[in-house]
């Protein structure tokens, strides 16, 4: 088994021979909270909507196929995430309903009032300071534009024996303390257990949050 530093390094930016391996792992286990966002995430026929921090993109077509006439916008700065990506979703980006980018949520390649929706799941541990990509997706949202934050509750996370090797933990009130701060209003908190499982030698089962902002424009 490959050590908890490195599994933890992958998770932040999968990189080289194990990068396809620690997505596969990913598409798993973070199933139940994709689900949980893309419930929470009140589409709309049309709506533009970013990912950031996509991994292989394994739900594209699962996401795209929630409402008419949706575009999704991803960025991911880890290139093997964005080449696999492009590679298994080539399909729905030649027909201009999907735009992948190699690069970091701290500088975004969009224009002003890009975005309906903005989301990301499990990335916001990765943010040394969460302010400079809070900053970007409030620019790129339009007026009243929703950002969501995918994430695992902090005693969550903490069952998770990788989590002490970089990663910076929030509890749900932390996070919208921060996000409040930062132009956005929480209007609503979903929460809902995964399944449990066994990993690490114990059971493990972890509750996804889905945490819902709104931009508010001065
Ligand atoms: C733990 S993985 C989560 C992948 C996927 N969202 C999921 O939930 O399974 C974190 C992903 O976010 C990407 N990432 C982390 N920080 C990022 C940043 N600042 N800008 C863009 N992508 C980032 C990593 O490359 C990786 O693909």
């Amino acid at each position: 088994m490959k050590d908890l530093k490195f599994i933890a390094q992958q998770l932040r930016k999968p990189a080289g021979d194990f990068a396809a391996t620690i997505a596969g792992k990913m598409n798993v286990g973070n199933k139940p909270l994709y689900d949980l966002t893309f419930r929470s995430m009140n589409l709309h026929d049309g709506d533009t909507v970013l990912e950031i921090g996509f991994g292989n993109g394994f739900h594209f077509t699962e996401f795209l196929s929630l409402k008419n006439d949706l575009v999704l916008y991803g960025i991911d700065y880890s290139e093997e995430m964005v080449n696999q990506a492009t590679t298994e979703n080539m399909s729905l980006i030649k027909s201009g309903r999907l735009f992948l980018t190699e690069g970091s949520s701290n500088q975004l390649p969009y224009e002003n009032e890009t975005f309906d929706k903005v989301f990301c799941n499990m990335v916001i541990y990765f943010w040394e300071d969460p302010g400079e990509h809070l900053k970007e997706i409030y620019r790129v949202l339009k007026p009243g534009g929703k950002f969501y934050t995918g994430m695992r509750t902090k005693d969550s996370m903490l069952e998770l024996p990788f989590t002490e090797f970089g990663f910076k933990l929030h509890t749900v009130d932390s996070w919208i303390s921060i996000v409040n701060k930062m132009g956005f209003e929480v209007s609503d908190v979903y929460r809902k257990k995964d399944p449990a499982f066994d990993d690490f030698d114990k059971k493990v089962q972890l509750e996804s949050v889905c945490i819902e902002s709104r931009k508010i424009t001065p």
